[in-house]
């Protein structure tokens, strides 16, 4: 009852700001019926050059105030134009292919000759930088809504969108009610990212803003368990073994490793091993200490590219995981996360590990992690200190009730 209250307060203020702020268009067709709508909010960021190859960076808002000329509108394409200031514009493009729309491109151009923004600019006329919006898929006669942060990064402009509502190819002459909400706006589920999704649909109806739904974010599967080994030539058995499933968490996506096609090399040393798997996507490094007694994993490097074609790079070489015994494996069935760096956690199933002291080319005994082990007779345990708690209470209790009607009886 006291969540849904607050969560209900919660999306009342939500409204209210969506409501009392940002810039707010409709565009007309030839028959002046409405063909596209848009609300949103944009902070621009631009890095400009001014004297002597110095650069200097200025934000601004999209303001409230613009015009729409240049916005179009066709049965399978149409550009949404909003010009602002001295000759800025932002626009976007969208296309449909009847049941779903995409926004292609963002244009954002700005006009370096209008000192009120870029004081001192070294250079004048107009810039332009396009980009890739992330809206895409959105179901015909729904709106696309995000009402979280999302930043288009440039080299010299960052885009700063948020409380977006935005409806292309608007029929019927009236804004859709319904929802497409953006993925950054569905509810953080905390369940496992293993369990299967309950409904894949993320259009919802709602006569206000984007409700939030209890969809959670599209899930992945469980990713294959690949094994990987490290010989230390040809003809020799595994010095190193690693089993696993990995999944890789970035802040914009999530991806499963792909064994298939992976391969694997590495070095077998006495106090450092390493383990280092290439696959399509991505390449990532395992670095692993013996410290006398024991081993653990000490650095990761992961390096590869998004679904959108970014780069990226994140490694930590200060890690403690995967902790066993030298002459043992390490092992971890139930699925684990670890936050290797801000930007990156790193999921694993099913693992199990062994990068000093193979013998025979198998594992060696497991020592196994937390997860695996410690629950399963913790629970025995909560149960029996439960009843024995439960025991003293009526023990408790009976004796009190003794005393009580002992007195009763002598008082009389
Ligand atoms: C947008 O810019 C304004 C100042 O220009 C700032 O106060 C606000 O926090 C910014 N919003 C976001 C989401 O970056
Ligand atoms: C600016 O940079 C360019 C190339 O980096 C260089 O050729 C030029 O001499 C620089 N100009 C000044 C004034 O420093
Ligand atoms: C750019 O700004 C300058 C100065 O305000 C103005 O004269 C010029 O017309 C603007 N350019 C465009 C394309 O509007
Ligand atoms: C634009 O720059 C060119 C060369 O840098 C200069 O000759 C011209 O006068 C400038 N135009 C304006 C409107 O500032
Ligand atoms: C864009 O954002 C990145 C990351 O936050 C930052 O490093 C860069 O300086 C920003 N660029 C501009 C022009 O603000
Ligand atoms: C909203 O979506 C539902 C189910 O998809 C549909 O039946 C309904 O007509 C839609 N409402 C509007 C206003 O488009
Ligand atoms: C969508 O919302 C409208 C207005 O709240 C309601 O009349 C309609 O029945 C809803 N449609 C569905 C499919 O829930
Ligand atoms: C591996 O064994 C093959 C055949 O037994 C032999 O020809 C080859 O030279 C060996 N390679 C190494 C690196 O020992
Ligand atoms: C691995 O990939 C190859 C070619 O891409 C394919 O033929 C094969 O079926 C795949 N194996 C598995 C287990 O997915
Ligand atoms: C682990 O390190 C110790 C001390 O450096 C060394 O004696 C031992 O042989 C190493 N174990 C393995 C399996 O390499
Ligand atoms: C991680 O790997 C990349 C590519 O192999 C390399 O350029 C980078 O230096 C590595 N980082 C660390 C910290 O090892
Ligand atoms: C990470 O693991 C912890 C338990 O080890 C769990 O509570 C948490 O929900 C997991 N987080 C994610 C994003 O899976």
């Amino acid at each position: 009852m006291y969540r849904y209250a607050s969560f209900a307060l919660f999306l009342a203020i939500g409204i209210a700001v969506q409501r009392s702020n940002g810039t707010e268009v409709t565009v007309k067709d030839d028959n002046d019926n409405i063909c596209l709508y848009a609300q949103l909010m944009v902070n621009f960021s631009v890095s400009y050059e001014v004297a002597d190859n110095k650069s200097q960076t200025v934000m601004f808002k999209l303001p409230v105030d613009v015009s729409t000329n240049g916005s179009t509108c066709d049965d399978a394409s149409s550009t949404l134009k909003l010009n602002f200031g001295k000759g800025h514009s932002w626009s976007v493009n969208f296309t449909t292919n009847g049941k779903m729309y995409n926004a292609d491109t963002v244009t954002f151009s700005y006009n370096l000759s209008d000192a009120t923004i870029f004081p001192k600019s070294a250079l004048n006329g107009t810039q332009n930088v396009t980009a890739k919006p992330q809206f895409t898929e959105v179901g015909i006669d729904t709106c696309y809504s995000c009402r979280s942060i999302d930043t288009i990064e440039g080299e010299s402009v960052n885009q700063t969108l948020w409380n977006v509502l935005i409806q292309a190819f608007v029929s019927n002459n009236s804004k859709s009610e319904n929802i497409t909400s953006c993925a950054a706006d569905m509810p953080v589920t905390t369940a496992a990212p293993t369990t299967p999704p309950t409904t894949a649909a993320p259009v919802t109806n709602s006569s206000t803003a984007p409700p939030p739904t209890t969809t959670p974010t599209p899930t992945l599967p469980t990713p294959a368990t690949g094994r990987y080994n490290v010989k230390p030539d040809e003809n020799s058995t595994a010095c190193l073994m690693a089993d696993f499933g990995l999944r890789i968490g970035l802040k914009t996506e999530e991806m499963n490793f792909e064994p298939n096609g992976t391969t694997s090399s590495g070095s077998c040393g006495v106090n450092s091993s390493q383990l280092v798997l290439v696959s399509n996507a991505v390449t990532i490094t395992l670095t692993f200490l013996n410290d006398t007694k024991k081993f653990h994993l000490h650095a990761l490097n992961v390096t590869g590219k998004t679904s959108s074609g970014g780069a990226f790079s994140v490694a930590n070489t200060n890690l403690s995981l995967w902790e066993a015994a030298v002459g043992s494996s390490y092992m971890c069935n139930k699925e684990q996360n670890y936050t290797i760096t801000e930007a990156l956690t790193l999921y694993t199933f099913d693992l199990r590990v062994q990068p000093f002291g193979v013998k025979k080319g198998v594992f060696s005994t497991a020592e196994e992690c937390f997860l695996d082990s410690d629950l399963s007779f913790l629970v025995p345990i909560a149960v029996g200190v439960a009843l024995s708690f439960l025991i003293i209470l009526v023990l408790i209790s009976y004796l009190i009730g003794r005393r009580k009607s002992r007195t009763g009886y002598q008082s009389v």
